[in-house]
């Protein structure tokens, strides 16, 4: 397969959405999680897809969608976009649950109706970043490369420092954060979040 990485187009968004699930477990396949298989795409893909495109990238194999890395560059000016241009349709269209079920379903809705707020503790690393490939992509040196593509736009937008913040389940990405550059920046009871500073 000869992969390439190209810039975000919009039709690549219902593979973006259909990634975003298929890796959405800890690093797994969360089709199982989800009736609504959008749903996961709606907060974690689409948002930074189209308000902040120019920081989307996308990985193809022979031509197909198998990969993406986007993010935001100021997580906070970020956090007000959605809250006017992204979540108030999606609020009425997913309530919040009115019980306390605590599925990974649920869950997601609730962050639906929480947005992208940015860690306070995550401050002095203003820009943000997801990245997944489906799995005939992984182990390639393409998620490298992928970071380097992100890495590098956001030093031409000047922006001075990094971070994100992965599942401790998924120790594969923790693993591969620590490989290609970024340092722990602080632990919480599920996650690790991790910084790289720019300059
Ligand atoms: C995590 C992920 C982005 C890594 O991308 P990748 O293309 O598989 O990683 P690469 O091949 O570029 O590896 C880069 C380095 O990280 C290391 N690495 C990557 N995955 C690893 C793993 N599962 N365990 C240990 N090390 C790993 C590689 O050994 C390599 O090290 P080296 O270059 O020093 O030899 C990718 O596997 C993925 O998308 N996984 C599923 C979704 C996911 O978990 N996303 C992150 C959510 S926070």
């Amino acid at each position: 397969m000869s992969f390439t990485i190209r810039p975000f187009h919009l039709c690549d968004l219902s593979s973006l959405y259909r990634i975003c699930l298929l890796t959405g477990n800890s690093g797994n396949d969360a089709s199982h999680l989800f009736s609504d298989p959008d749903l996961l795409g709606q907060f974690y893909v689409a948002p930074y897809a189209v308000l902040e495109p120019e920081l989307c990238f996308v990985l193809t194999g022979s031509g197909i969608p198998c990969g993406y890395i986007l993010g935001a560059s100021d997580s906070e000016k970020f956090y007000h976009l959605c809250e006017t241009e992204w979540f108030p349709l999606l609020r009425e269209r997913y309530p919040l649950p009115q019980t306390n079920d605590n599925s990974l379903e649920q869950r997601i809705v609730r962050l639906i109706h929480v947005g992208h707020k940015p860690n306070v503790d995550l401050n002095s690393y203003p820009a943000h970043l997801h990245i997944d490939l489906l799995p005939e992509a992984q182990g390639k040196g393409m998620g490298r490369k992928l970071i380097e593509v992100f890495i590098n736009k956001l030093i031409e937008l000047k922006v001075p420092a990094v971070h994100l913040q992965v599942g401790k389940k998924n120790t594969g990405a923790v693993q591969f954060y620590e490989r290609v550059g970024f340092q722990r920046i602080k632990e919480y009871e599920y996650a690790i979040a991790f910084g790289m500073m720019l300059k």
